[in-house]
């Protein structure tokens, strides 16, 4: 238990060996947290739980520091099992504590563990008086679940954000300040990236919603990864960049290859848009983590794809980053296909297509090569990525 500022202390979890999250959906390559906040005030209020495998030392802890007997009201932000798993076990040991929630939280918390709970559904603007500290909760509908929803605490003024703002990150540092700055922001944009993306126009309205409220905000706590206490609002403010169709003008370029022709392709085509001076990354899909290459996709404005054929298709690693782009629903980005075949070549329409389905305007069209590229084929590529760049430089 971790005093964080006045009456607010942490509770939560460090998940120092987690690498994979949502199943395999997710990766955390530096592990994450599952912060929980108890407000120690007249009234003792619990916000959010941790995850299902870590419920017996949480509970454990929570027991020996305030006994769980006075705990007088649990706030579930939302229901996901890493922020509510730990519910099912606690409400074992004081089942008649109130849940504050929004309606849809308590749906799903009764559709996830089947129990009729002494629930207190909430709306934006709802509040319980603690003592010195005032709960006021603020809907965060479809960021990213339904049920979301965030805690300010008036008196300290700190926004207990749950999802929002949050990091996969694993610190034995609470604060943002004393952590490394790159890491921190790596995490939080890959978050963003992976997760938020396509609720980016939720996002942009809610951070507008939360100004007009026109209240301090010292502190924001988020559920994942660090606290925000040095300039909380600087993620706020990356937030508001982040839904603005962001991107830094860079070019990705993707590819899958059987044996290399494809690959020499993508190479020739990153030099053709160096030359015209854009950054541009060239990655393997099939050898690149699913989760930083999306990354790569967000910061860039322009995104080239490339596979080989196979059985009349893309190769199965390009298949699946290509469903992944689709879902995330990148806006202002531009693109084009690319790829080596043997005898049909159908790899390109099917890029294209899939790239059409995502919203993602295709600029060029496509350049397929049979068998090798020849060094003459090579050029050709080359000129393709000058074009391309030069297509991005005058927009
Ligand atoms: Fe949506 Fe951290 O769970």
């Amino acid at each position: 238990m971790k005093k964080i500022k006045d009456e607010i202390y942490w509770v939560g979890v460090r998940d120092w060996e987690l690498r994979k999250f949502h199943g395999e959906e997710y990766t955390t390559h530096r592990g994450s947290s599952y912060n929980s906040y108890l407000i120690k005030d007249e009234k003792i209020a619990l916000v959010d739980t941790v995850w299902t495998p870590y419920y017996k030392s949480f509970i454990e802890e929570l027991d020996n520091n305030i006994g769980l007997d006075n705990i007088d009201l649990i706030v579930v932000n939302h229901t996901e099992q890493d922020h509510a798993g730990s519910l099912e076990y606690l409400m074992e040991k004081i089942p008649d504590v109130p849940i504050y929630c929004t309606e849809k939280g308590a749906e799903m918390i009764k559709g996830h563990f089947h129990k009729e709970w002494n629930f207190r559904t909430v709306k934006t603007g709802d509040s319980v008086d603690l003592g010195k500290n005032k709960l006021v909760f603020v809907e965060m509908k479809m960021l990213h679940w339904p049920d979301n929803m965030a805690t300010y605490v008036s008196g300290a003024n700190v926004l207990l954000s749950n999802d929002a703002f949050g990091q996969h990150y694993a610190s034995s540092y609470l604060f943002n300040d004393r952590v490394d700055q790159g890491e921190l922001y790596q995490e939080a944009i890959k978050y963003y990236a992976n997760i938020l993306t396509p609720f980016s126009k939720l996002v942009k309205a809610k951070i507008k919603e939360i100004s007009e409220l026109n209240v301090p905000i010292e502190m924001i706590a988020p559920s994942h990864g660090i606290i925000w206490r040095d300039n909380p609002m600087q993620i706020v403010e990356k937030y508001d960049q982040w839904a603005s169709d962001y991107n830094e003008g860079t070019v990705t370029i993707l590819y899958d290859t059987m044996w290399g022709a494809t690959k020499k392709m993508a190479l020739s085509m990153a030099r053709g848009i160096e030359n015209k001076g854009i950054g541009t990354k060239v990655i393997n899909v099939a050898r690149s983590d699913k989760n930083d290459l999306i990354t790569d996709v967000f910061k860039s404005k322009g995104v080239i794809v490339g596979s080989s054929t196979i059985n009349g298709g893309v190769l199965n690693a390009m298949a699946g980053i290509l469903e992944m782009i689709k879902g995330l629903k990148f806006k202002d980005k531009v693109g084009a296909a690319f790829g080596s075949y043997g005898w049909s070549g159908e790899s390109i329409k099917q890029i294209e297509e899939r790239l059409n389905q995502s919203g993602i305007e295709i600029i060029s069209d496509g350049i397929k090569i049979k068998y090798d590229p020849t060094s003459e084929n090579l050029k050709e590529c080359e000129a393709y990525g000058e074009a391309f760049a030069d297509k991005i430089l005058s927009q």
